[in-house]
């Protein structure tokens, strides 16, 4: 598999792409959660082990792309705006995505874009809108590629707009389908490539059905270290090689996991994934810690109250201090119980996000002025 499937073929893209004079398209995209983590990549935005992750449904980014014909079709045009006010301080990081990708949409300097966007979960609440963000992107520069060019099928599109959605940011690339979506070459499951997400090809147990993921929003701050500058740490980290091999074996065992519904199984090796990726930063030389003293208290209430009750509540992170509380639906009531009692204390403004596994993303509107 390689990139040259997305690269129109330039001896007759001028010819066959149709004329539009202006239009717009909107789509939804959600966030996901990865539950064996991509952390540490090569150059051209390839991760360096395969990860798998949760799609959600209700965290999410609408963005509407408008898009207009220009006569200069030397340089980028684009305005961003979020929650309808506009932000320039967005545009370095759009206009990086829009040279990676110029070579796979040659159309980018024929238009002049406003791109609207805006996030159901909180801004600054600590919850990434680049997988979010960027994918949704990436699907409304694909839908209008759709209509410049007549022969694209579903499978296409949705390959290429992942392909796209992980060079803006990597973990977006598994925010467009659902509801398991797997990112990277793993040797046992087929389709598997550091190109684009795939959604998990296997049987998924019954008991992963509308899993809950409820995200307790420890710190709502800026985060001090972005993922781009901790993935780089990955590059002379001692412990990377053996990482990366660690993360082959989990996805391995998490696919017997998916099948058989172990749900004890499923938990010890998701919770070990997301401490396994914060001591990687706190191994990594500059080291640093993004889970803050709330981070540790969730975590050790949930091991006492899973020891307590047996029910079956774990958790995962990501590159931050809020805690995703993951539980089965049929234990929802005793579990979201136990966080309006015991957990609300530890979090910012009594804050959480009560979501679940979602399918991926979804076209609201297209309309075109020829
Ligand atoms: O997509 P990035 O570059 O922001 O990296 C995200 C990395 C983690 O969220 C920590 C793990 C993952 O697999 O999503």
């Amino acid at each position: 598999m390689t990139e040259h499937q997305f690269i129109p073929n330039p001896d007759n893209y001028r010819d066959i792409a149709k004329t539009l004079e202006s239009g717009k398209v909107t789509w939804e995209s959600p966030s996901n959660i990865a539950l064996v983590k991509y952390w540490g990549k090569k150059k051209g935005q390839i991760p360096e082990n395969p990860s798998i992750s949760f799609t959600l449904t209700d965290c999410k980014t609408i963005t509407t792309l408008y898009f207009s014909k220009k006569e200069n079709d030397k340089e980028f045009s684009f305005e961003v705006f979020l929650d309808g006010e506009k932000k320039d301080d967005f545009k370095p990081k759009i206009e990086t995505f829009f040279k990676r990708i110029e070579l796979y949409l040659p159309f980018l300097k024929d238009y002049h874009f406003k791109i609207e966007t805006t996030n159901t979960f909180p801004h600054s609440s600590g919850i990434a809108s680049s997988a979010s963000g960027m994918s949704a992107l990436a699907l409304c520069l694909m839908s209008l590629e759709k209509q410049l060019i007549d022969n694209i099928d579903e499978n296409y599109f949705n390959k290429k707009a992942s392909f796209l959605a992980r060079l803006g940011s990597g973990s977006a690339c598994r925010s467009i389908e659902g509801d398991l979506v797997v990112w990277g070459k793993h040797e046992n499951i087929a389709g598997s490539n550091d190109l684009f997400g795939i959604k998990y090809p296997y049987k998924i147990h019954k008991n992963f059905k509308n899993y809950q993921d409820t995200i307790l929003l420890v710190d709502k701050g800026e985060k001090q270290v972005s993922s781009t500058v901790g993935h780089n740490l990955m590059y002379n980290h001692p412990f990377a090689q053996e990482r990366f091999k660690q993360a082959h074996n989990n996805l391995n065992a998490l696919m017997g996991i998916l099948e058989s519904g172990n749900l004890n199984a499923f938990i010890e090796l998701v919770e070990s994934e997301a401490l396994t990726l914060h001591a990687m930063m706190m191994t990594s030389m500059p080291y640093f810690i993004l889970m803050k003293p709330n981070t540790l208290e969730i975590i050790n209430k949930i091991w006492a109250f899973r020891k307590a009750t047996g029910l079956h509540i774990g958790f995962t992170l990501d590159a931050g201090a809020n805690v995703h509380v993951l539980y089965p639906e049929n234990e929802s009531a005793p579990i979201l119980e136990f966080i309006n009692n015991e957990l609300v204390a530890y979090i910012e403004n009594a804050h959480y996000i009560v979501d679940k596994i979602g399918f991926g993303a979804k076209q609201v509107v297209i309309s075109i002025n020829n």
